[in-house]
């Protein structure tokens, strides 16, 4: 399973990417907007941190605009996955990048069908946000399972890539399921590797080998 880092910060991204576990990044217009940085800056500043593809995404809603911005994001570093939103023209635009050879992320993704013309479409990446349909009292983890099924029946290459994720038990859920991606805040990862029971263990642990006076080095 990959681990994406759900962020536009670069500090954030730079203090993950050196655990060696993240695989990529995710951003959208509301996370840049969050840096108060210039977009194409930022995006080209990521791309330079992490190898895995770094998702940028366009902002026109029409085809032609679309396809320009993504061209031109495409541009900007061999690791973007252009993301596009899950519309009659972002679906248009995704087919046309990825015949052209871009990775595409489709995004906003909240049905199976969605889904499914997303994979027709040729995207790389299919983005089912779990938490904004929690949020709602619908099942988030519901449609990760029914979209895995859907794309096994027909071996279709998009990964999925479990989206708004709020905390490690969406991760756990996404793994058991056989997700390809999820995408995570960055305290979403750190809470990932903390347990009361690790921290309590290594204080003993600690403390015992401390009343041996010696060291290893
Ligand atoms: C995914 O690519 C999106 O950026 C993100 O996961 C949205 O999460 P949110 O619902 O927490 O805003």
């Amino acid at each position: 399973m990959k681990f994406f880092i759900d962020t536009a910060d670069i500090d954030e991204i730079r203090d993950l990417a050196e655990t060696g576990l993240v695989d990529g990044v995710t951003t959208n217009p509301t996370l840049v907007a969050k840096t108060g940085r210039s977009f194409v800056e930022v995006v080209q500043e990521i791309c330079g941190v992490v190898d895995g593809p770094v998702s940028a995404e366009v902002t026109a809603t029409d085809y032609a605009t679309m396809l320009d911005e993504g061209r031109y994001l495409a541009g900007l570093a061999p690791n973007i996955a252009v993301k596009v939103p899950l519309t009659r023209d972002g679906l248009k635009t995704c087919r046309a990048l990825s015949q052209a050879g871009t990775l595409v992320n489709v995004t906003l993704c909240f049905s199976a069908v969605q889904a499914l013309l997303a994979a027709k479409a040729g995207a790389a990446f299919i983005s089912p946000f779990v938490g904004r349909l929690d949020d709602i009292a619908h099942d988030g983890m519901g449609l990760i399972s029914e979209i895995c099924e859907i794309y096994a029946n027909y071996d279709f290459s998009t990964e999925v890539l479990v989206a708004s994720t709020r905390g490690p038990l969406h991760v756990v859920e996404a793994a058991k399921l056989g997700a390809d991606v999820v995408t995570l805040p960055p305290d979403v990862l750190r809470k990932m590797y903390s347990h009361p029971l690790t921290e309590k263990g290594l204080a003993a642990f600690l403390a015992d080998w401390e009343k041996t006076g010696q060291s290893i080095l």
